[in-house]
């Protein structure tokens, strides 16, 4: 999606604008374009395609000025073309703009506008921004009848809110003006904008890794609020133009945290970073005893108790996180548990109420849909858990706590290092609010706990716990289970170490299948939310179409797209369903098709194709094994195809907009 630069200071701001501009390539765009100001002069170019067709233009050169504001589109409104591209001018070319979000009432504005002999050159929403302000700025001049506003930033500032004022849908905008040649002012409804700051230099940006090779202090601007930007001072303003503070915070990710670090693409840097990302997150919440610590979330046993439902709101991978952990929220906690994709239950009346849990997961912490579920159940009185990789964002702020995941800046548009680390945060605080609940009778007082959830209970239990009677048994049965999976969970580092070497083995199988037409996943219980994260990755980098099925709905119609020589992937490590999923694959492989086995279960002598074996763990965590091949897989593919593995088409990093 659309992103943000700006920097004002002793330096050229152009060279630092590119910079800032590049390390934002990763969230997709079609367009960029800069805007400076030196003297009283206000410049601008811009560029349809990469950065570089912008930076290689010989007029680059006379970009001058140490004030600068800068952006790369991804289309909404207008397709991509140099035009369309950001800063806009407002007519006078007095104002210049650049703009992530979408203005949902951009025709009437216009239409407003253009009554007052206002013209308009692009097709884009955000023209009428720059054209706005500068219509409450001629007003504003009229009223109050200062004929010199230059030297009045009020004039400025209040231009921009009266134009915020009337603008509906989102917005992070960064405005200069040449007649106001020493500041930047900087707005935001809905859109992530941060202002770092440096010594007698400050920098803007939609995301953290634009600028962090410049500094590691940030200030997070809210929704309605403004900035007035100049560069050894930042004065900041509420949505009446009040003058508020803000604390400054310090980022701990460093700057090579966003290179590539000798990799080939930031994907494969992801994969390979795992082991490191996964042990930092299982350390953050483990405390000088190594118990599990989320005290900061201050929930109760009796608010827990109290719970009617768990409701986990994502998008994307980040959604396959929380349908990996739905079963042991409801195993350990026997709480029901329902994962939601966020663009459908923000718009589906769901029942929440205070005794409801919503947690919502998401990498960069800014996706438009999570954060509207987010508001949605806040407003409905449930207390809210963000799950993000980046402090500071949105989501984290408005939500009523949150666990950091600390996978570090994950660049490719592909979510890997972020998934493996949302599976093992959210198992451990499914553990957590376990061990809160810990004994029967909390469990029995729970009116979640039907007769049948604890018949079923005992049904599951082995044998040796079911002799003693009723409650004590399950809570022997789940404290023994919890030790088992706070001892897989300890392992995950060296074992996702481990799945690694399958590279070889599945950089192979890729060789062979990377021009085939569709590809088809199965699995069954936890074993599907695998294969639907696996589907997922293949489709982004590879272009490839795939399904996921659970392994036993195959027959009931998929089956009939199977034929000779399609590629089929089985995961297979719920030691309760592996031998009913490698009778669904025999099915398959009857009917032709070549089989690739992700498996750490004896599946005995088989004609499978192609057999990666990954490590022993308990199943509820055995996503965070099973996933990495099949990342692997997805990447040599795309590397076959000589796709862009890092900036897939179509897509962006971090989706801002609904
Ligand atoms: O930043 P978020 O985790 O909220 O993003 C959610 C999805 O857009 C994201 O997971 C997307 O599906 C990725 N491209 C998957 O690789």
């Amino acid at each position: 999606m659309c992103g943000i630069v700006g920097y004002i200071g002793n330096k050229q701001a152009c060279p630092i604008l590119i910079t800032g501009l590049k390390n934002l390539e990763y969230r997709g765009y079609d367009s960029a374009g800069i805007s400076t100001i030196e003297e009283n002069s206000l410049s601008i170019l811009k560029n349809q395609g990469r950065v570089k067709n912008l930076s290689d233009l010989n007029e680059i050169n006379s970009l001058s000025g140490t004030i600068g504001i800068a952006h790369t589109r991804w289309a909404t409104h207008g397709k991509p073309s140099q035009v369309n591209s950001h800063p806009h001018l407002d007519n006078s070319k007095t104002f210049s703009v650049v703009h992530n979000g979408i203005i949902e009432n951009y025709n009437e504005l216009k239409n407003f506008l253009i009554e007052k002999g206002y013209t308009f050159y692009s097709e884009t929403d955000t023209e009428v921004i720059p054209n706005l302000i500068h219509y409450y700025y001629k007003e504003n001049s009229k009223i109050s009848e200062v004929t010199n506003t230059k030297t009045n930033t009020s004039a400025f500032l209040t231009a921009i809110q009266k134009a915020c004022n009337e603008l509906i849908g989102s917005y992070a905008i960064e405005v200069v003006s040449k007649d106001f040649t020493d500041c930047i002012i900087v707005a935001k409804k809905s859109s992530p904008l941060v202002i770092g700051k440096g010594n007698l230099e400050n920098y803007i940006a939609s995301d953290i890794p634009a600028v962090l090779e410049f500094t590691k202090n940030f200030y997070f601007l809210e929704d309605n609020e403004f900035a007035v930007i100049f560069k050894d001072n930042i004065d900041f303003y509420d949505s009446n133009l009040s003058k508020i503070s803000k604390d400054l915070k310090e980022i701990d990710w460093d700057a090579t945290s966003a290179d590539k670090n000798g990799f080939e693409d930031y994907m494969l840097k992801e994969i390979y970073e795992q082991p490191d990302s996964i042990r930092k997150t299982i350390n953050s919440r483990l405390d000088e005893n190594e118990e599990y610590n989320f005290k900061d979330l201050e929930l109760p046993k009796e608010y827990l108790k109290s719970l009617n439902q768990i409701y986990i709101v994502a998008c994307g991978t980040a959604m396959h996180a929380g349908l990996a952990v739905k079963n042991t929220f409801e195993k350990l906690c026997h709480i029901v548990t329902q994962v939601e994709v966020a663009s459908e239950f923000r718009y589906r009346n769901p029942l929440i109420d205070s005794h409801t849990l919503c947690i919502f997961i998401s990498q960069s912490g800014e996706t438009a849909d999570t954060l509207a579920a987010l508001e949605l159940c806040k407003n409905a009185g449930a207390k809210t858990i963000a799950i993000t990789n980046v402090l500071g964002s949105s989501i984290t702020r408005s939500s009523d706590y949150s666990i950091l995941t600390h996978a570090g800046p994950e660049i490719a548009v592909a979510s890997t290092k972020a998934y493996t680390c949302q599976v093992t945060i959210l198992t451990m605080l499914a553990i957590y609010f376990a061990e809160i609940l810990t004994n029967r009778s909390a469990m029995e007082e729970n009116s979640n706990i039907t007769s049948d959830h604890i018949a079923k209970i005992d049904h599951d239990m082995p044998d040796h716990f079911v002799e003693k009677d009723g409650f004590d048994a399950i809570d022997i049965y789940n404290s023994n289970f919890i030790n088992n999976l706070k001892h897989s969970i300890l392992s995950l580092p060296n074992k996702v170490q481990d799945c690694l070497n399958s590279a070889k083995t599945i950089k192979e199988f890729s060789d062979r299948i990377f021009e085939e037409k569709d590809i088809f996943f199965l699995g069954r219980g936890i074993d599907y939310t695998t294969a639907l994260e696996g589907s997922l990755k293949l489709k982004e980098i590879s272009y490839i179409h795939s399904e996921s099925y659970p392994a036993g709905e195959l027959k009931h119609g998929p089956i009939a797209l199977i034929e000779n020589d399609t590629t089929v992937i089985s995961i297979l490590t719920d030691s309760n369903l592996v031998a009913k999923s490698i009778s669904n694959t025999q099915e398959v492989i009857t009917r032709g098709a070549k089989t690739l086995i992700i498996t750490n279960q004896n599946i005995g002598a088989n004609n499978f194709d192609t057999v990666i074996e990954i490590p022993e763990i308990n199943e509820f965590i055995s996503p965070v094994l099973a996933i990495v091949p099949l990342q692997l897989l997805a990447y040599y593919i795309s590397k076959n195809k000589n796709l862009d593995v890092d900036k897939p088409r179509n897509l962006a990093k971090s989706v801002t907009v609904e």
